[in-house]
């Protein structure tokens, strides 16, 4: 943990999140603290995760930054800079959600899931900056969610582990409604900085795949919001029960042993498009590692579009203007790209070489973003580097500043 004589020295969103804290609760205690949680970017590996299939994402260097302090009444109070307004409390215990959409959902789900299995003595004062885009397919709202429930746990003198974590994590998300797998929140927690992490669930297991030195990633926002757990909760749980239809079609009694029997017969693959997917896309899992493992970004980008064209055509979660952005990457002279995350909406993920990168984002610029308006370009078109899981690396991932 670094340990920093002056707040000017965190960065600019820990900064935000500790101003934040002054305002709301006035000047901070010696208990203080201000730990990132980054959001993720899934490489490859997309609505697999809950069915039990492997998966690629990586965590990425922008992040929540959650300023805290412990406090003595049993409640959570919380404000964050992109709402507004005065701190939101919450009592300990177990909760109920509010309406659908609420940012507070995942404020609860990380209280109820806190209290469940640990002993809480204190609750906090929180305050929360971000530069993750919101409801864009970076797992903002699972980054809020953990920033808060790590927080809690941390003013509690808990320090989970990756697995205790990953026990709990993904059944937290239920409290919102969606029926998601845990690919998120091993992301946010496990990653390793410059690597792209493979996760396996049942049992779960995480395991760094450095990523090509030369290799850039870059992340475009078609604009559309994409917030999986209001409007899209439904049409997002639909996809998944569209793929346990193929699996009982099929016979089989898991996408493991779907997996494993290899491409899907083709009247299956006909009937059920979203069975078809998810055992093309655990497979497309495999290929990329190996791509990566070579170095072979044409290959890697290639395993990219192929995802893009199946979420599109089986699965149809992208959108008009997704798959123009990932057009226009490939016309700009990405070597591959695709929608990244849930869908219906959100970001497109785009690989290129290092050497070519910032002319690609320049092209992408003119081309895709030209064309729009209201799209702040710095805003919605970066670059993501990956970076360490909020629970790696401590000296990397917390800061702590003398108040
Ligand atoms: C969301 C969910 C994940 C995963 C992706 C789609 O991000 O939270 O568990 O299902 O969608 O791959």
């Amino acid at each position: 943990m670094f340990s920093y004589s002056s707040p000017a020295a965190l960065s600019p969103t820990a900064q935000s999140a500790a101003n934040l804290f002054r305002q709301a609760y006035g000047p901070p205690p010696s208990s203080f603290r201000v730990d990132r949680v980054p959001g993720r970017v899934n490489l490859i590996g997309e609505h697999i995760d809950y069915h039990s299939l492997p998966v690629l994402p990586m965590a990425i260097d922008r992040q929540i930054a959650v300023a805290y302090a412990p406090a003595k009444a049993a409640e959570l109070r919380t404000v964050s800079a992109a709402i507004g307004g005065s701190p939101d409390t919450i009592h300990l215990g177990s909760q109920t959600p509010g309406p659908p959409g609420d940012w507070l959902n995942y404020v609860r789900a990380a209280v109820e899931a806190a209290g469940r299995r640990w002993r809480l003595r204190h609750g906090i004062s929180a305050a929360i900056a971000s530069d993750l885009p919101l409801a864009a397919g970076l797992s903002s709202s699972s980054a809020l969610m953990i920033a808060h429930l790590l927080a809690l746990l941390r003013a509690n003198d808990i320090e989970p582990s990756i697995d205790e974590l990953m026990d709990i994590l993904p059944e937290t998300e239920h409290f919102v409604g969606t029926r998601g797998g845990g690919m998120d929140h091993a992301a946010i927690v496990a990653s390793s900085p410059g690597a792209a992490l493979h996760v396996r669930f049942a049992p779960f297991s995480f395991e760094p795949v450095p990523l090509p030195e030369d290799w850039r990633f870059l992340v475009a926002h078609s604009g559309m919001h994409a917030e999986k757990s209001g409007a899209m909760r439904d049409a997002y749980n639909r996809v998944k029960q569209a793929g346990l239809a193929g699996l009982r079609a099929s016979g089989l009694t898991s996408f493991t042993e779907a997996r494993a029997n290899g491409a899907a017969p083709p009247d299956l693959r006909e009937k059920y498009p979203a069975f078809a997917h998810v055992v093309e896309e655990a497979a497309r899992v495999d290929q990329a590692i190996v791509a990566m493992g070579q170095g072979d970004l044409a290959a890697f980008g290639q395993i990219l579009l192929a995802s893009h064209r199946s979420l599109r055509d089986r699965l149809a979660i992208s959108t008009p203007a997704v798959d123009r952005l990932v057009d226009d990457a490939v016309a700009c002279g990405a070597d591959g790209a695709r929608m990244t995350g849930a869908g219906f909406g959100g970001c497109v993920l785009a690989v290129c070489r290092n050497t070519d990168c910032h002319e690609i984002r320049q092209a992408l610029k003119g081309r895709y973003y030209a064309r729009q308006t209201g799209l702040n370009v710095s805003e919605h078109l970066f670059f993501v580097q990956a970076s360490g899981g909020a629970c790696i690396q401590p000296s990397r991932g917390a800061t702590s500043i003398d108040a």
